[in-house]
């Protein structure tokens, strides 16, 4: 029988902290009508220092697995996209699967730059069809306003901070995740990059000192790659669902740039309407732009049930994907789940193994 893989579930999470423009320009030399003509952007959320990636993807998937109305200990996979991980490691997803209390699930962390939360959908929903697992949750989440150089003009306009997150669930019905595309260049590696902080680099005052732990980035030759790639793959992945262009309600882009998503929708020859555009109040989220946009147009009725959409972006690596998906929203289910009582009980498991462990450390490490 052929399975499929709905999305059942959506949440986000923001920092409250707004920064706008002029804001910015108190500590760099820029301006808002600069910031606003070549990017669209006006403000973006910026994490305090409670606010870490873990915690804006838990907050996110907490409100994704309520619409969902599935149980933590339902999820079998938990995937965070993320260009900001807490840690190299342990993943970030460790984390969340930890804070939610998803007790029977594999975890881990995948690095695909901002194209992350559509690699991510691809892997889960690939995990699904396959009849390998039953329910997903793939998130994107990002406090990217920490590796950026806050004295450098051409990045730190750009970024914001925020996590999304979707429930991934199997069904016999068809729908959902209907053709997806991942691709990448190595060769362009060096456009987009944060030097130092792993293997190739290691962190030392050398790589302080020269600001090497920062993002570093060929602004135009990213937008150049940018618009070569988000209308190929859109209508890529299109055909690939055996659709056309007409069937498609909306388009989610990431959230990078107005002026990429315009060029975006003159190579497809469509109107700018059909694309959800919010990068004037969030800047660029990274893996979280996406499903931000999406939450949005769900939450403001723009995406109704059994409409077509496609989720396309492109990032560092460079990487770019898409994939196209028939909307159908949250599963119907009987008894109604309360994400609180399984986060108290999270969290008091999370005490005891931890405890636990430093007992039986204590017991057997003097052996
Ligand atoms: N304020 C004022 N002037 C500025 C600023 C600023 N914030 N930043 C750059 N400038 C100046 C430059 O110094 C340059 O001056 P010069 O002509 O005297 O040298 C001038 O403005 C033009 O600079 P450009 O870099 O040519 O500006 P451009 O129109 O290309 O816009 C931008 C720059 C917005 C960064 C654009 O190239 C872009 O959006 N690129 C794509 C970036 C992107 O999407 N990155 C994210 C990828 S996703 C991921 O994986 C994280």
């Amino acid at each position: 029988m052929t399975r499929y893989a709905h999305i059942t579930g959506w949440g986000m999470s923001v920092p409250e902290r707004v920064l706008t423009n002029d804001e910015i320009a108190q500590f760099v030399d820029t301006n808002d009508a600069w910031i606003r003509e070549r990017t669209g952007i006006r403000e973006r959320h910026i994490a305090n220092p409670e606010e870490t990636t873990g915690l804006l993807a838990t907050q996110a998937a907490l409100k994704a697995m309520e619409v969902a109305n599935v149980r933590p200990t339902d999820v079998d996979m938990i995937i965070v996209a993320t260009s900001s991980p807490e840690h190299l490691f342990p993943s970030t997803a460790c984390l969340v699967q930890d804070r939610i209390g998803a007790t029977d699930c594999g975890a881990f962390d995948i690095l695909a730059a901002c194209s992350g939360f559509i690699y991510a959908v691809d892997i889960a929903a690939q995990a699904i069809k396959s009849g390998s697992i039953q329910t997903a949750l793939v998130i994107g989440s990002e406090t990217l306003s920490r590796l950026v150089n806050w004295r450098d003009r051409t990045t730190c306009i750009l970024f914001g901070d925020g996590a999304g997150a979707f429930v991934l669930q199997a069904s016999d019905e068809p729908g959902g995740v209907l053709s997806s595309m991942l691709r990448s260049d190595g060769s362009g590696g060096d456009l987009l990059t944060i030097p130092a902080g792993g293997s190739s680099i290691p962190a030392s005052p050398h790589s302080v000192g020269n600001d090497l732990h920062f993002i570093q980035m060929n602004g135009r030759e990213v937008y150049r790659f940018a618009t070569r790639v988000m209308a190929k793959a859109t209508e890529q992945v299109v055909e690939a669902a055996g659709l056309k262009m007409e069937d498609i309600h909306l388009i989610v882009p990431h959230q990078a740039n107005y002026r990429i998503i315009e060029a975006a929708a003159r190579g497809l020859k469509l109107p700018l309407e059909r694309f959800v555009i919010n990068v004037e109040r969030y800047g660029n989220t990274s893996t979280a732009s996406i499903p931000i946009a999406l939450c949005e147009a769900i939450e403001s009725g723009r995406l109704q049930r059994e409409q077509n959409i496609v989720i396309v972006g492109f990032g560092a690596g460079l990487t770019w994907g898409a994939a196209a998906i028939h909307w159908t929203g949250p599963f119907p289910s009987e008894k109604k789940v309360y994400q609180q009582r399984y986060q108290l009980l999270a969290r008091a498991r999370s005490i005891a193994r931890r405890t636990l462990r430093r007992v039986e450390g204590w017991i057997y490490g003097r052996k």
